[in-house]
C-alpha cells in the first residue's frame, strides 16, 4: 500500500514538471507543430525556398514574399539554419511573444501562427514547448552579427542550444 502511494506521488510530480529540453524532441514535438501551422508557407511542398535561396537575390526574395512563402522549415536541418547559422536567431525573433530581451515588447510576426487563429493559450503553450526544445538559455534573439543595439550571438549563448532530434 505504501509503495502504491509513493508511486502515485512520483507520477504526480512527473506530470507537474514543466516541459524540459530533455523530453522535447524535434521528431515527437516540433516537426508535427511546424507541419500543422507552418508548412502551408514554409515547406518544399508549398514551393518554399531554402534560406540561402530566399536571401540570395533581392528581386527573387520580393517574389517569394508576394507568393507568401518563407524559408523552408520542414526538416531538422532547415530549422537549425534559422536558429544557429546562417540566420542565427531568426526562429526566435519571429516566434517570440515579445517578452524576450531585444523583442521590444512586440511579438514576432510569426507568433500568431503558432496556434489556431486567436487561441492565445495554445500559442503560449506551443511557444513553451519550442523554448524547452531550444534549451534553457538558448532562446536568444541575437543575430550572427551585431545590428544596432543588439550584440552578436556569443559562443556561450550558442552552447546552450539543445535541439534534440
Ligand atoms: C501564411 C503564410 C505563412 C505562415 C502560415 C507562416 N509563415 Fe513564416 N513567413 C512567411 C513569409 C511570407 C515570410 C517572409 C516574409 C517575412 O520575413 O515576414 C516568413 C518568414 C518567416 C521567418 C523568417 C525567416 C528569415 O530567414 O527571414 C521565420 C523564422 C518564420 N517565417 C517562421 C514561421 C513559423 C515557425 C511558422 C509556423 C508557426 C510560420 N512561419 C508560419 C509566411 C508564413
Amino acid at each position: 500500500m505504501m509503495k502504491l502511494k509513493l508511486l502515485a506521488v512520483l507520477a504526480g510530480a512527473v506530470v507537474a514538471l514543466p516541459a524540459m529540453a530533455a523530453d522535447v524532441t524535434y521528431r515527437k514535438d516540433v516537426a508535427p507543430m511546424l507541419e500543422k501551422y507552418c508548412a502551408d508557407c514554409h515547406s518544399a511542398k508549398a514551393g518554399a525556398p531554402t534560406v540561402k535561396e530566399f536571401d540570395d537575390d533581392k528581386a527573387r526574395k520580393e517574389q517569394y514574399k508576394k507568393d507568401k512563402v518563407g524559408p523552408r522549415n520542414d526538416t531538422y536541418e532547415t530549422v537549425l539554419q534559422l536558429i544557429a547559422y546562417p540566420d542565427a536567431g531568426a526562429f526566435m525573433r519571429r516566434l517570440d511573444d515579445g517578452t524576450s530581451q531585444y523583442a521590444g515588447g512586440k511579438p514576432g510576426n510569426m507568433y500568431k501562427y503558432l496556434c489556431e487563429k486567436g487561441n492565445d493559450a495554445e500559442c503560449a503553450a506551443n511557444l513553451k514547448v519550442l523554448k524547452a526544445w531550444v534549451g534553457e538559455g538558448g532562446w536568444n534573439l541575437n543575430r550572427f552579427k551585431a545590428r544596432g543595439d543588439v550584440p552578436a550571438i556569443t559562443k556561450e549563448q550558442l552552447d546552450k542550444l539543445q535541439l534534440k532530434y
